[in-house]
């Protein structure tokens, strides 16, 4: 009996359906890994009533990487998003500080953010570090830790009344570790301990 060349009808045909098959699992994989983003915003803000399921889409979204990562992946993701909006509002604060124009109680109260913004992202390192081997409850801390400052700057200016210029920072800054701390609640439910 005759070996089958390589350029036979029957081994083309296989070849012919292996690549079919890659095809096909290569998209369905896509698909998956596009629906893990809109599943899991949408899994984390049924579990809190302030999570914000709009930002959680956009954010991760906007990341390329995060249409074809898994759910470890996205808390990588959230935890460089916390980190670099800590980073670009650390520079906004030291921008706002040098502009001559603020009244003395503003000027403290930036001061305080900027300290809080500062501590923040130390914060979120560690917690990413913790996430990274695994250490799920240190990395929750961290992450919850980072969402206080936030809060905190906030409720500086709201003592006296004052719009804080830092509203939307403080705001996206909450989100994206509200995000992260979703996530790892989910990690860690999948994974007994
Ligand atoms: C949720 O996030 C979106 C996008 O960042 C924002 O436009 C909207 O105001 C946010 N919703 C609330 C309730 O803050
Ligand atoms: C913070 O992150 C959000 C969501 O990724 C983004 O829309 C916003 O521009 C970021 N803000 C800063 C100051 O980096
Ligand atoms: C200083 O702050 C005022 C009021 O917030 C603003 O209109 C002005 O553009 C700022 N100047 C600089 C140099 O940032």
């Amino acid at each position: 009996m005759q070996e089958p060349s390589l350029f036979s009808p029957a081994s083309c045909c296989c070849l012919f359906s292996l690549l079919a098959l890659l095809a096909t699992s290569h998209l369905m994989m896509s698909v998956k890994t596009m629906d893990i983003i809109d599943l899991t915003c949408e899994k984390c803000s049924q579990e809190s009533p302030v999570f914000n399921y709009t930002f959680c889409l956009a954010s991760l979204q906007a990341v390329p990487v995060s249409h074809f990562t898994n759910i470890k992946g996205l808390g990588v993701i959230s935890m460089e998003l916390a980190l670099l909006n800590a980073s670009t509002t650390i520079s906004s604060i030291e921008k706002m500080l040098r502009n001559g124009s603020l009244d003395p109680f503003q000027l403290g109260c930036l001061r305080d953010c900027l300290e809080l913004y500062s501590d923040a992202s130390r914060t979120l390192v560690d917690a990413a570090g913790a996430f990274i081997v695994g250490q799920y409850g240190v990395a929750s801390m961290r992450v919850s830790a980072a969402m206080e400052a936030a809060t905190t700057c906030e409720d500086g200016f709201e003592e006296r009344g004052e719009i804080c210029p830092l509203r939307k920072e403080n705001y996206d800054l909450f989100q994206l570790g509200d995000i992260a701390l979703c996530i790892l609640r989910l990690l860690s439910l999948s994974i007994p301990s």
